[in-house]
């Protein structure tokens, strides 16, 4: 079975082809990031990623038939990403996924986004050979991207219960944040990433947000804070600066941190905060053996070895993506939605199967 995937939630125009069981081998998955309209603004404005990917989809979708060295009649079912995201983004991917299996006479499978990050650190390329068998479930799932930090506990790959949020910003947010704030170009986490590497961790390092002792909830609204105070200082106010210039005060110099330090302890705490909840998850649900992990933040260095520390001290299965499954991709997509198809003996959704910005899980 051959299943194109297609992903157009955000600010990637994205069509894969996956085959074999499970849909877990991956023929081709290309990628049209839109990271060079976005920039001049730091963040993606809606209208201009929907009109990109209406101008991208069709030739993608062609480039990936051709790389897939098939023809359009082979493909056996048609995925897409229909929530959560953009509106404007997603009716984009679900118009072309809808005509698209229609006019050929095969299903068409509507994906949730956030569901199938968890599934791509199943995938691999063909050229990799045999892909690692599905893994054992009950798995504990960790989703850290751009909008959302969640835990899940994994019955199967389309039964989530999820366990934990953030109750501010995601992770990959708060990277974008503060990235912007050290003047680093968008987008901002890899480029923080990056910036960590040479900087110095400060103590006492930024705040951990534990919430209560047995919480799953996550929030980084105060890391970022004070990741921001300690570059560019502590906002004062009129009355607090009269006074201090009263008394002859300055803020001393040295209690501004570097961009790169601030990075290095911003990336630490941030990856604490992850870490520790996903620590206690495993306490409170300990049949869970298996770490399923995914999200644009999945390809941060600081995270992913933590994560291997952790899954080689617990004996656990970590299932982290390859980095060309950690960002929006459509393999995920196509790999979901094919386990999905087979599952459901090969009924796809109604023509009726519309976009919806929210996950369903
Ligand atoms: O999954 P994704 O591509 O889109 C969403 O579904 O949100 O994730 C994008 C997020 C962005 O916030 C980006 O800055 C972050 O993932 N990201 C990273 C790294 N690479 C991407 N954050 C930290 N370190 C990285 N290396
Ligand atoms: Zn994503």
């Amino acid at each position: 079975m051959f299943v194109l995937g297609i992903e157009t939630s955000c600010d990637e125009t994205a069509a894969a082809i996956v085959t074999g069981p499970g849909g877990t081998r991956v023929l081709c998955n290309i990628i049209a990031s839109q990271n060079d309209l976005h920039a001049e603004y730091s963040g993606v404005v809606p209208e201009i990623a929907s009109r990109a990917h209406a101008e991208r989809i069709l030739p993608i979708v062609r480039r990936a038939i051709r790389e897939a060295g098939l023809h359009l009649n082979r493909i056996d079912a048609v995925a897409v990403g229909n929530r959560p995201g953009l509106i404007g983004s997603l009716l984009v991917g679900v118009a072309a996924a809808k005509a698209l299996a229609w006019s050929l006479g095969k299903p068409v499978i509507g994906v949730d986004h956030v569901r199938a990050h968890l599934y791509a650190g199943c995938l691999s390329p063909v050229s990799a050979g045999e892909p690692a068998p599905l893994p054992a479930l009950p798995a504990l799932g960790l989703v850290v991207s751009g909008g959302h930090t969640s835990l899940y506990r994994c019955t199967s790959f389309l039964d989530l219960q999820r366990i934990g949020a953030t109750i501010d910003d995601a992770v990959g947010e708060a990277y974008d944040k503060v990235a912007t704030i050290l003047g680093l170009p968008f987008p901002g986490g890899p480029n923080l990433d990056r910036l960590a590497a040479t900087g110095q961790t400060r103590k006492p390092g930024f705040p951990i947000a534990r919430i209560a002792p047995d919480s799953l909830q996550f929030s980084f609204s105060g890391l970022k804070t004070a990741a921001i105070y300690a570059f560019r200082g502590v906002p004062e106010t009129e009355q607090v600066r009269a006074r201090r210039a009263a008394r002859g005060e300055k803020i001393p110099p040295n209690t501004l941190l570097s961009a790169a330090d601030v990075a290095a302890t911003f990336q630490e705490a941030a990856i604490a905060t992850v870490i520790l909840k996903v620590e206690r998850a495993l306490d409170q649900h300990p049949d869970c053996r298996t770490l399923l992990v995914g999200g644009g933040v999945s390809a941060n260095s600081l995270l992913r070895a933590r994560l291997t520390e952790l899954a080689a001290k617990r004996r656990l299965d970590l299932r982290l993506p390859r980095m060309e499954y950690c960002l929006d991709n459509a393999a995920m997509i196509a790999g979901l939605g094919a386990a999905t198809l087979e599952n459901r003996n090969m009924l796809g959704d109604p023509l009726s199967m519309t976009a919806a910005p929210t996950t369903s899980v």
